[in-house]
């Protein structure tokens, strides 16, 4: 037996010593909690609901390419627009971690109506290690608190199962390639857009951050093959205005922070030393195709001491 197949048994033992009635998945679509939902579907069956939630937060094509992967392993699953209750509960929030707190219980919230409907008693999570390693889990302090770990709310009625708990990135690629998955699928965090729009969230800033982080995404994979990608290529909102020039006119417009950055496992790694013309490429599109950028800066900041997201 290969390794990924032991893996494989081992969270499915977990799942179903654990598992003991009905249970609800939240999935971001991203590697972490799409394994788990698939493993855990595979041990569950209709016992397992899989909720996709639009937090409003989501890159483009998010939800058709989540839905995609749900169909085709037939999952049992429900996708639930509640994007403008995010939008409204981030209104006026500027404070980082005050942003994930709200999202973490909004989460929740959405999640309860969800499984109270359902009628599960468990909450699935696929939070890996180095999710609450930082989140001060063991004995290091908070850096950040990651939603699906440092927002959960005390009074939670629905029981935690974590199996993914002790595993790191590689492992969980490993085992997503054993089943099919697709592993080319880069880290998001849960929050989503929120922990990269510095300042207050709105939705117009969303999709603003939506079509931009889309042109850094096409452009990296069109120049670089998928075992040539870095960890995370992704775009930041920042709050800042600056001058620029438009055809002869002064503009006055906003500003976004490409991050590409290389790591192994997200709890550390280096700014990626990016191809001048790439990113020449991305520079010019995003200013281009979006009318209200006028600066592009790139971040080269290693972790540490930067984080990778900015929030
Ligand atoms: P940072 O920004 O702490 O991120 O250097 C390390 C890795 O974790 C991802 N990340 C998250 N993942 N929930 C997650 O599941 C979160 O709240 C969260 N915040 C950050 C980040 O994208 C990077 O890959």
């Amino acid at each position: 037996m290969e390794a990924a197949e032991r893996s494989l048994k081992e969270i499915e033992d977990f799942i179903s010593g654990h598992l003991k009635g009905k249970g609800i998945l939240a999935c971001s679509g991203g590697l972490d909690s799409t394994l788990l939902a698939v493993v855990a579907s595979r041990v569950a069956g209709e016992r397992l609901l899989t909720v996709f939630v639009d937090t409003g937060l989501m890159r483009l094509n998010e939800k058709e390419r989540v839905k995609a992967i749900f169909d085709k392993h037939k999952l049992n699953y429900r996708i639930v627009d509640a994007s403008e209750e995010f939008f409204s509960a981030l209104r006026g929030v500027t404070d980082p971690e005050t942003k994930r707190k709200i999202i973490g219980a909004k989460f929740i919230e959405v999640f309860e109506r969800e499984s109270a409907d359902f009628g599960a008693e468990y909450l699935l999570q696929g939070t890996i290690a180095p999710d609450w390693i930082e989140s001060g889990g063991s004995v290091r302090d908070t850096i950040k608190s990651h939603h699906n770990v440092g927002g959960l709310p005390e009074n939670m009625n629905l029981k935690l199962v974590e199996p993914l708990r002790d595993l790191y990135k590689d492992d969980i690629r490993e085992i997503s390639s054993f089943l099919d998955l697709p592993t080319d699928v880069q880290p998001y965090p849960g929050p989503g857009l929120a922990v990269r729009i510095i300042g207050e969230i709105t939705r117009k800033k969303a999709d603003l951050l939506r079509s931009v982080t889309a042109i850094v995404e096409e452009e990296v994979r069109k120049a670089l093959l998928p075992e040539q990608r870095p960890w995370q290529y992704f775009a930041v909102l920042l709050p800042v205005s600056t001058t620029g020039v438009h055809g002869d006119k002064r503009t006055y417009g906003g500003t976004v922070a490409v991050r590409v950055f290389n790591s192994i496992d997200g709890m550390s790694g280096t700014f990626t030393r990016l191809d001048w013309e790439l990113l020449d490429r991305i520079s010019t599109r995003i200013t281009n195709e979006n009318k209200e950028i006028n600066r592009v800066t790139y971040d080269i900041t290693n972790k540490p001491p930067g984080t990778i997201e900015w929030e």
